[in-house]
């Protein structure tokens, strides 16, 4: 009787511990989790990530989990769940970040804790909309530097072409004048690593390092490349003004925060930079060369503005640009239709989404390429229509409802407004010294990424000619 008892309870305990659990599980929303243990959904998953959750939206409704390596993510595709993506306080972008930035950077989660706000403070202020003109000057000059290179005429890839014109511009005017390398060899091994780099960045942020060896290397290159520029990024100071780059203010930080010169940073803002930056850039000229009556609207806007287009060197204000709003709308529309595949917060506490509840500890995950593609925010979501923009409050820096391709909340994008600047100066200078033309349709967007804005898949070439 003695030992019948506990036992009794015991069994009881289990079943009560085995229903609890049922019950946790039924108030979950719908969970795909494959047949393997902690694999999970992976390889189907990781094939084709955005496909796959358009199918399972299609298939399980508005909110569902994702099971793959160990790591639970919870998609939220329809208002409700949006809402708590954007301003539930019970979910949190740093702790979302904090593995992904430790593989892809190297940068200790603690550190990388501490030191967020504050470092996020200084970019949104450095790269905000009040300290926008004083990127201009050094933008136009060190594009200007890079277009003399094209010559008189010839014909390139558009994506090489791009890259060439902003992957120099954006270091130079980021981090120093000058760091971008200059010697031929130099400049291809820079552009392949960084290739390797930004290619492998959505398993690198998964996966252990030492399973990718291309990119570990690539990776370790940069680290290195920094460790060898910082004393010198440091200590470098603007001719003109004696004003600090973004990365010298980022060091002064990390310096006095942590007593450490960390090339860690370096690496992080030159991937955060670029890796969308540019890919943009291609897509917004892409789709309007490929538009014959938006792209001599372009011309006619640029030729009212700087005169008949020529060689003479221009100036660029912030006047002028307000006087070329299309440029503007073309760029956000391209942002929409090439948004990233996903931006994710943690979820601190358990949040009731619809009739579930999301646990704590799961990713809730929101999709702006999909987000993007619902014709109630967008009609005719998949058309290229810049004018839908002139809905948008751009002088007060609001975009239109449901737009969130760089993010959202309290850490958006710092680098948004500066992004954009980047890719109208190269639109408007490239195109008022060259007359270019498109030799090839616009290529189809590679597979699907989940990490950032898509990458085109194949060639298309520019023919530019300078103009008289
Ligand atoms: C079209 C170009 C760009 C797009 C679409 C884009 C998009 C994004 C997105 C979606 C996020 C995450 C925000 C969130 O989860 O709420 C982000 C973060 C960030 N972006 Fe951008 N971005 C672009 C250009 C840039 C540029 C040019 C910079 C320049 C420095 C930059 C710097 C950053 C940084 C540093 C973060 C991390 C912020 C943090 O730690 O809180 N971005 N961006």
């Amino acid at each position: 009787m003695e030992l019948i008892f506990p036992s009794v309870i015991i069994i009881l305990g289990c079943v009560a511990l085995l229903l609890f659990l049922q019950w946790k599980n039924l108030s979950g929303p719908p969970c795909i989790s494959g047949w393997i243990p902690w694999i999970g959904a992976a390889f189907e998953f990781g094939k084709a990530p955005l496909e796959f959750i358009e199918k399972a939206r299609i298939k399980y409704g508005p909110i569902f989990t994702v099971f793959a390596m160990g790591i639970r993510m919870t998609f939220v595709t329809e208002e409700e769940g949006i809402d708590v993506f954007l301003k539930s306080k019970e979910v949190n972008f740093e702790f979302a970040v904090q593995d992904p930035v430790y593989r892809t950077a190297s940068i200790p989660k603690n550190v990388f804790l501490t030191l967020h706000e504050k470092l996020y403070i200084l970019m949104k202020g450095k790269m905000g909309t009040f300290n926008l003109c004083q990127f201009t000057g050094q933008l136009t000059e060190e594009l200007q530097e890079q277009l003399e290179n094209l010559g008189t005429h010839g014909t390139r890839d558009l994506n090489i072409l791009v890259r060439h014109l902003l992957y120099p511009v954006s270091v130079n005017t980021l981090f120093k004048k000058g760091l971008f390398p200059t010697n031929k060899r130099k400049i291809m091994e820079f552009y392949q690593h960084f290739k390797t780099y930004d290619e492998g960045f959505e398993h690198g942020s998964q996966m252990p390092e030492y399973l990718l060896r291309n990119w570990s290397k690539s990776k370790r290159w940069f680290l290195e490349f920094f460790e060898k520029n910082i004393p010198d990024i440091k200590t470098n100071k603007s001719e003109k003004d004696n004003s600090m780059t973004l990365m010298q203010a980022l060091l002064e930080i990390i310096e006095t925060e942590t007593n450490e010169q960390s090339p860690n940073y370096g690496l992080l803002l030159l991937w955060a930079s670029l890796s969308n930056a540019v890919p943009i850039a291609f897509w917004t000229l892409g789709f309007i060369l490929s538009q014959p009556s938006i792209h001599k609207a372009i011309m006619e806007g640029i030729s009212s503005v700087f005169g008949a287009a020529g060689k003479d060197k221009i100036k660029v204000s912030e006047d002028d640009l307000k006087k070329l709003p299309l440029i503007k709308w073309c760029i956000l529309e391209t942002i929409r239709l090439r948004a990233p595949g996903a931006i994710t917060r943690k979820v601190l506490k358990p949040v009731k989404i619809l009739n579930f509840t999301v646990p704590s500890g799961d990713l809730l995950m929101l999709s702006p390429f999909w987000l993007h593609r619902n014709p109630k925010y967008f009609p005719e979501p998949e058309s290229f229509k810049p004018e839908r923009w002139k809905e948008a409050n751009l002088e007060k820096h609001a975009f239109l409802d449901g737009f969130v391709a760089f993010g959202s909340g309290k850490y958006q994008c710092p680098g948004r407004w500066l992004a954009m600047l980047e890719i109208e100066m190269c639109i408007i200078l490239l195109f008022y010294y060259y007359d270019c033309r498109l030799l090839d349709p616009l290529p189809k967007q590679s597979s699907l990424h989940l990490v950032g804005v898509q990458q085109p898949e194949g060639l298309c070439r520019i023919e530019y000619t300078q103009r008289k």
